[in-house]
């Protein structure tokens, strides 16, 4: 493993907060046994993750099989953790995961295709804001000393889960190698409704109408600010000194870009990314 500063490792490829995983994790999950009902929610950083989980759990609790832990932290804990307990590889299936790793770090069984893998990409310019906050309250992650700093080390993939433009490259070329669907944050804010409803099918979930309901409503960046087992504020102060559920708006990017900045993310875009097909909604 090769050190890149205080707080980040790289290893295969990868670049990570040294307080979050190891290369003995990574290493460990190459023999990580996929069962055919396993989910896995994939994401770089501050793209929405515990709302997916959100989402997510409260189908599987209205649609039936979902085992009860705690938190949506412990329901659906994160793959790469250092203190993954031993026993959530035994857990009772269906198991539910979350990850913010590259592919190749992912137990190589998904790609038999049977397993499920949702990916949620969000915007750069917001992602850059968010990771920037995060990275202000999060303990194992480096302070920046200014915005214009963060956006550096963000474009040059220093920081967790390296870069953004690779991240999205790596997922999206090699989707059909996985039994995957890709979402994105943005089309959640517009719509979660048909987002909820995607994701049911996806599982398999046959959900009524009013349990659609209920879960969107669960969902709301309102209710699950309110709700203790989805916020995160159950994370001790050592590792977070503030919230985790900020904003959650499409767009904050315009009140700390500037003009340049902005036309910098959009070249790189291009340059990175220009030959896919994707879309992004910026307000
Ligand atoms: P902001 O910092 O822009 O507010 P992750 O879970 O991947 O770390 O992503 C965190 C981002 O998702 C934060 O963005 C957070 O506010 C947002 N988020 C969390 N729950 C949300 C919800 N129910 N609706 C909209 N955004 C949400």
């Amino acid at each position: 493993m090769e050190m890149i500063s205080k707080h980040l490792g790289r290893y295969k490829n990868y670049t990570f907060p040294m307080g979050f995983t190891s290369a003995e994790v990574i290493d460990s999950l190459q023999s990580f046994e996929i069962r055919d009902s396993d989910l896995f929610l994939v994401t770089y950083p501050k793209s929405g993750t515990i709302w997916t989980q959100q989402i997510i759990i409260s189908i599987c609790e209205l649609g039936g099989g979902l085992n009860k832990y705690p938190n949506n932290m412990e329901t659906m804990p994160w793959l790469e953790y250092l203190w993954v307990k031993e026993s959530y590889p035994n857990r009772p299936s269906p198991r539910l995961f979350s990850c913010h790793f590259i592919a190749d770090l992912m137990p190589p069984q998904l790609k038999d295709k049977k397993a499920k893998i949702i990916y949620v990409m969000r915007n750069p310019k917001d992602n850059i804001v968010s990771y920037y906050h995060f990275s202000k309250i999060c303990s194992d992650l480096e302070t920046p000393k200014s915005f214009e700093d963060f956006l550096e080390d963000y474009l040059q993939g220093n920081v967790g889960s390296g870069s953004w433009f690779d991240h999205i490259r790596d997922w999206h070329s090699k989707r059909d190698q996985y039994n995957i669907l890709f979402l994105s944050y943005e089309d959640m804010v517009l719509d979660l409704k048909t987002a909820v409803k995607k994701i049911c099918t996806f599982l398999g979930k046959n959900l009524s109408e009013a349990d659609v309901e209920k879960v969107v409503e669960k969902s709301t960046f309102k209710n699950m600010k309110e709700d203790p087992k989805a916020n995160y504020q159950f994370l001790p102060e050592i590792m977070m000194k503030g919230v985790f559920m900020r904003k959650g708006n499409i767009g904050d990017w315009k009140n700390y870009l500037t003009v340049a900045q902005s036309e910098r993310v959009d070249r790189l875009l291009q340059e990175r990314l220009g030959d896919l097909s994707l879309k992004f909604i910026w307000e």
